[in-house]
This record gives C-alpha cells, structure tokens and sequence, in this order.
C-alpha cells in the first residue's frame, strides 16, 4: 500500500534525496511565521473602512473659527445683571425643603401639617413665617376649626438668609396668597435677634415675643 502522505504518493520519489528536495522546495514556499498573507476579505475590508472614514470627514469635518458661537453671542451683554426672581428661587426652597408636610400647593393635610393657603401666619407679619422656618413650630393649634398638634422642624441651620427671604416671599405670594416680599437683612435681623433659641416656637411663645 502505497503511504499517502503531504508530498504525495513516496512511491513516485526515486531516492531520498529526491524526497528531500521535494520537501525542501515545499518548505521554501512557505512563508515565515509573522509574514503570512492575511485573507482577501481583511483587504477589502481595510479599503472600506478607509473609504468610509475619507468620505466622512470631507463630509462633516468642522473648522477651527475665531466667530462666536450663535448661542454666546445672543448671551445678555456682561453689563446686565440678571437679578433672581425671588418666586423662582422661592419656589425650589420649598419643593426641596417644605413640600413634603405642606403640599405642592400649600394647602397642607387635614388634621397633620396646616394650610398655608390664605394663612395669617404667613401673609400677616412676616416675622412670623420667618420665626416658624427659622425654629420650627409645635403645640396644639386651631385653623378652620381643625386642630393641628404636631411638631414642624426648623430649619435656620440649612437655609441661608438669603434662601429663607425667597421662600417666605414664595409662600406670601404663592397659593393665591397676597403680600410683601421679605429681604435677606429682615431675616438676618431675625436671626440674630433669636440667636439662643434652640425650641420650636409655640403659638403662645411667638405671639408674645412679637407682641402680637
Ligand atoms: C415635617 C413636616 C413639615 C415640614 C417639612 C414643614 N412644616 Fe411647616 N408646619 C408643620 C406642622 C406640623 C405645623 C404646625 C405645628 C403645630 O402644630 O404647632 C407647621 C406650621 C407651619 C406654619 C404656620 C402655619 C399656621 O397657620 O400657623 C408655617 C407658616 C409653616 N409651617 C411653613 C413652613 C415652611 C415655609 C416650610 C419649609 C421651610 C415648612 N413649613 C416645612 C409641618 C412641617
């Protein structure tokens, strides 16, 4: 049986010399190892990609421009100063801070955190709103005939003057309610003027410190 091998029938090759030479030959077409032809498709496949990319750029490249973006230049000259709308800003202290107890529309919940809808203790003197969200406010309380009797946090410490002068003008402007802003120097007069309070107010306390 003749042993077919690689290099065909051994059978055919007259010595082993001739044998060797045929592998020899072989062997020489084989190229070194790093140096193999890659398959036709990763040509083609490298040309189409390079097309692409050409064809991309000189379609879309951008340049460099000393003109100002559209948008910056329509930006308000730097003279004017924008001023904050304290209803702006007021409102997301109390999304943040107070919406929770006394509801996006102020009108609180029956029984639990009381309405600030048309509430003299937020469109009468201002000191009062100020007090209640500087101190916190506890103790029994009657509004519309419903009594109230839980504890409200202060919350002097997170908020700024600056942030509880935009709330309060909020809340005494919000809901349907009607009244004068309040500024950050009424707040911090306030503030210093209950710096040694560490108790919530109770309705009694607060009246009565203010001389309502
Ligand atoms: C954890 C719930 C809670 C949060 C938060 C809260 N409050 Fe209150 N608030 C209450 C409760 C409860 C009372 C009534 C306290 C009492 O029974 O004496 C109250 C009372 C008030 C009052 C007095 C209303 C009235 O008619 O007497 C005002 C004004 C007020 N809150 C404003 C605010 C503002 C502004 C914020 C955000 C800084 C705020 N509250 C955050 C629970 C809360």
């Amino acid at each position: 049986m003749a042993d077919q091998s690689y290099f065909g029938d051994r059978e055919n090759y007259k010595s082993m010399e001739e044998l060797h030479r045929a592998v020899l030959e072989k062997e020489a077409q084989i190229p070194e190892e790093g140096n193999e032809r890659g398959p036709w498709w990763m040509y083609v496949t490298i040309f189409l990609v390079l097309a692409f990319g050409f064809f991309y750029l000189g379609r879309y490249y951008g340049e460099i421009s000393d003109r100002p973006h559209v948008l910056f230049s329509e930006a308000p000259d730097e003279t004017v100063v924008t001023e904050i709308d304290p209803m702006t800003a007021g409102r997301q202290v109390y999304t943040r801070v107070c919406q929770s107890c006394h509801q996006q529309d102020g009108s609180g919940v029956r029984g639990a955190f009381p309405s600030l809808v048309g509430s003299e203790w937020v469109t009468g003197d201002p000191a009062r709103p100020v007090n209640v969200v500087l101190h916190g406010m506890r103790g029994e309380i009657v509004r519309d005939g419903v009594t109230y009797n839980a504890a409200m946090p202060g919350f002097g410490r997170l908020l700024s003057d600056q942030d509880v002068a935009h709330l309060i003008t909020y809340i005494r402007n919000a809901f349907g309610n009607e009244a004068g802003e309040v500024s950050p120097e009424q707040v911090g007069n306030m503030r210093q003027a209950t710096a040694g309070r560490t108790e919530a107010w109770t309705e009694s306390e607060l009246n009565s410190f203010l001389e309502l």
